[in-house]
């Protein structure tokens, strides 16, 4: 609206000074709504710097330690574990996923030990970092992936993971029923409390690129079979309700910058929480970008997990995590 050639109506009102701005401000990002993704070996003896993900380390049990005292001490949400087992115990079944003593399981339980009542533990319920092949599930015999045979590896998987104490369980394999198959697993071994979040809307994306290196993954091929085909923004959706369905307490929308759209159809339609996972290669081009002088590499991060929080993501994994955590309390 114009009265001659002057505005009316002047938005830039809201915009005038900082105190106006923060005091209007739609989003926020609590230190409580982030998570951190962790890395962990147990055949190291330092922590190991990953190339592509500037910042970010393979832990050893120690470093893993301190690590989530620190994401405890800054108000995280949560920890994701990833266990990164040695190449000479990776076969085609994932057998370490189910070993109690396996990295992923035996780290849990230093974690949940350490941390537990601080803020939710959370572990990587997928096979992929522990078969030999690469892939998400179990194979057949003319190399496909094996979804109904992959379901019984994942039933146990989660009972070895709450049984060392995992919280959360993250199902990220993308295999059909793999929700209930679960739910069903926990209930009948007494883990009735233990909460699920579906990565219902995974999409095979080149942005995981990193966390091959981060898991050190033997994958040849792509997941194409199993994870959504980025041109579908509707079948993300149905992926999304269908777990809700099959019993997910908490659904997730992966990866996060390149699939905003579906974070807002999810958030606007199911009645659970939903997440977002900011990947390894979201995190490593603004690294880069910032590395390179070609952007401001702090504003790049806070905006960046702003916007995914403003789609319609109520908490995120990042890998910026902690250091977004002491941001805000100034640290
Ligand atoms: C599968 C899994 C992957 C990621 C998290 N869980 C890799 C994949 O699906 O290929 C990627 C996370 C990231 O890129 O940060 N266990």
């Amino acid at each position: 609206m114009t009265s001659g050639s002057f505005p009316e109506i002047r938005p830039r009102r809201l915009r005038r000074t900082p105190a106006m701005r923060r005091l209007v401000a739609e989003t926020r990002i609590d230190a409580a709504q982030l998570i951190l993704p962790l890395f962990v070996r147990d055949d190291i003896v330092e922590p190991l710097p990953l190339q592509s993900m500037p910042g970010v380390v393979q832990h050893t049990f120690d470093s893993l330690r301190a690590a989530v005292v620190e994401a405890a001490e800054v108000g995280l949400g949560g920890v994701m574990l990833f266990g990164v087992p040695a190449d000479d115990v990776k076969d085609a079944a994932g057998t370490a996923a189910t070993d109690p003593d396996g990295v992923l399981n035996a780290a849990t339980r230093v974690v949940a030990a350490e941390v537990g009542d601080a803020l939710v533990v959370q572990t990587d319920l997928c096979l992929d970092e522990f078969t030999d092949h690469g892939h998400c599930g179990v194979l057949a015999p003319d190399g496909s992936v094996d979804n109904d045979a992959t379901l019984v590896r994942y039933r146990d998987m989660a009972v070895e993971q709450a049984r060392a104490g995992s919280q959360l369980l993250g199902l990220s394999g993308m295999m059909d029923g793999q929700v209930a198959a679960v739910r069903a697993a926990l209930d009948a071994d007494g883990f009735q409390d233990v909460a699920l979040l579906a990565y219902a809307a995974k999409y095979a994306s080149a942005f995981y690129g990193p966390f091959r290196e981060a898991v050190g993954s033997t994958l040849r091929g792509d997941r194409k079979t199993y994870q959504l085909d980025p041109a579908n923004r509707r079948e993300g959706l149905r992926e999304a309700v269908l777990d809700v369905e099959e019993g997910a307490d908490i659904v997730m929308v992966k990866p996060a910058m390149s699939y905003l759209d579906l974070l807002a159809d999810v958030s606007a339609t199911v009645p659970v929480p939903v997440w977002a996972y900011q990947v390894s290669g979201e995190y490593a081009m603004i690294e880069a970008a910032g590395a390179n002088g070609w952007i401001d590499r702090d504003r790049a991060v806070l905006e960046s997990v702003l916007g995914i929080r403003r789609a319609g993501a109520e908490a995120v994994l990042t890998y910026w995590a902690t250091e977004l955590a002491r941001t805000l309390k100034g640290l």
